[in-house]
């Protein structure tokens, strides 16, 4: 460990608990036919010694990250179609049941979460800097603006269109490193009634569950319920409520309003209590943490070097963000997994961002069925090995590693 850089948030001194090495942007997948220079960068993991926020220690430039043809669909899957629709059906339910209540999503990609808000009739705006993501949801009859969510993009919203009851950004907010700018942002837009909204992967699953490969240049903050409370006090907002999601391997769901305004769930004391027993602040807990992932690493390297050498075929599944971190760290390359299977047509026929491994459609994964699939979207199982089930019943077997390494 080595204490290194300050705070994003609070300004306090950084302990560095791992690092990943150099690692590529997890969704700049390789054209092979115009192989360009990879952006590299050092991925490496701290917590504040205050106000407890686990970040990177390095922010890689968001212009790199969030470009036109960034590849992530959000509607890719209908398990979280299904979430996105309930999510919107219960703000419609309270938050914006006025019929002329206004909401802003930053993130907004295509549209997944805003399509039923739209459908309803209500007022919204989608806030969504990649322009390829952003015409999809323009498409579908969505309000969006092609911009970076920040303190000017508020002001501009509120200018033309007022305040919003309420501001909600899902696996976004902890893809931001200028938490200040964004808190700036909502100030000026939210109502003073209003909640601002936000649903990311935890650390208290992560680290459970030793998904380290939810550690990649895109996810900068991984929130517990400490930290976020401490970071919402931090900028003058409190929290009033969490909710645990099993959606993407754990995630929690903040509800921020002004102080004072809204009466703070139980919840949120229950959470704190639970984050303590589980001593998910301290040193011990994260170094603990550090040495399952690479005992994670040499168990998953060790089974895909007895696979190739017994002659068995392996194909991953999902060219998900996730897995750069997992195969660049791993040292697992096209010798081990020989190709992916998405259903993502922009990863198709890339090779996935420094490993090099083929992404080839769902169709190839049946032509024929390999021995065994490397689950790279294991927070999409239920749903791809539901969409797959003949492969099992061929005989094949999947590899999982989230909660643990095992076959089934
Ligand atoms: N909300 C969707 C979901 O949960 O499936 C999309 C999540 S995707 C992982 C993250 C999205 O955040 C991308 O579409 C990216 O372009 C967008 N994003 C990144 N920084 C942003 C910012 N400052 N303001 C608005 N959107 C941003
Ligand atoms: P995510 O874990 O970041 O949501 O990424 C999931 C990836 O897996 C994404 O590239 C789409 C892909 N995928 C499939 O190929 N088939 C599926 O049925 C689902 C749900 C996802
Ligand atoms: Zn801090």
């Amino acid at each position: 460990m080595s204490d290194t850089l300050d705070c994003r948030i609070c300004g306090g001194t950084l302990h560095e608990f791992f690092d990943f090495g150099r690692q590529p942007l997890a969704d700049a997948f390789v054209d092979p036919n115009h192989p360009a220079q990879e952006y590299f960068h050092r991925l490496a993991v701290a917590q504040c010694g205050s106000c407890t926020m686990v970040q990177l220690l390095e922010d890689v430039p968001r212009e790199h990250m969030f470009r036109t043809d960034y590849p992530y669909l959000s509607s890719g899957s209908s398990a979280m179609q299904d979430h996105f629709r309930a999510t919107a059906g219960h703000f419609l339910d309270h938050e914006l049941r006025d019929l002329d209540s206004f909401v802003v999503e930053f993130g907004s990609n295509d549209g997944i979460m805003l399509d039923t808000v739209a459908r309803a009739g209500r007022r919204h705006l989608g806030v969504e800097p990649c322009a390829g993501v952003a015409e999809a949801a323009a498409a579908k009859g969505i309000r969006v603006r092609n911009a970076f969510f920040e303190e000017s993009t508020a002001a501009e919203i509120v200018a033309t269109e007022g305040r919003a009851n309420v501001i909600y950004a899902a696996n976004t907010f902890s893809h931001i490193s200028y938490v200040d700018s964004v808190f700036r942002g909502v100030d000026i837009l939210l109502d003073e009634d209003g909640i601002f909204v936000f649903e990311d992967p935890y650390m208290g699953d992560i680290v459970e569950r030793t998904s380290f490969d939810q550690i990649y240049d895109e996810h900068f903050y991984f929130f517990t319920v400490r930290s976020v409370q401490n970071m919402a006090a931090f900028y003058g907002f409190e929290l009033v409520d969490v909710e645990h999601l099993p959606v993407h391997g754990g995630e929690i769901r903040y509800t921020l309003a002004r102080p004072g305004s809204r009466t703070p769930s139980p919840e949120v004391a229950r959470f704190l209590d639970r984050e303590k027993i589980l001593g998910l602040a301290e040193r011990p807990t994260l170094e603990s943490f550090a040495t399952n992932i690479d005992l994670l690493r040499d168990g998953l390297r060790t089974l895909l070097v007895r696979c190739r050498d017994e002659g068995r075929s392996v194909v991953g599944y999902g060219a998900t963000a996730k897995s750069a971190t997992l195969t660049n760290y791993c040292g697992i390359g096209p010798d081990l997994v020989s190709f992916i299977a998405d259903n993502t047509p922009a990863k198709q026929g890339t090779l996935s961002p420094g490993s090099h491994i083929p992404v080839r459609s769902p169709e190839a994964f049946a032509d024929p069925y390999p021995d065994y699939a490397l689950l790279f979207a294991w927070n999409h199982a239920e749903e791809i090995m539901r969409k797959e089930a003949e492969f099992k019943r061929r005989g094949g077997r999947w590899i999982l590693y989230v909660p643990e390494l095992h076959i089934v």
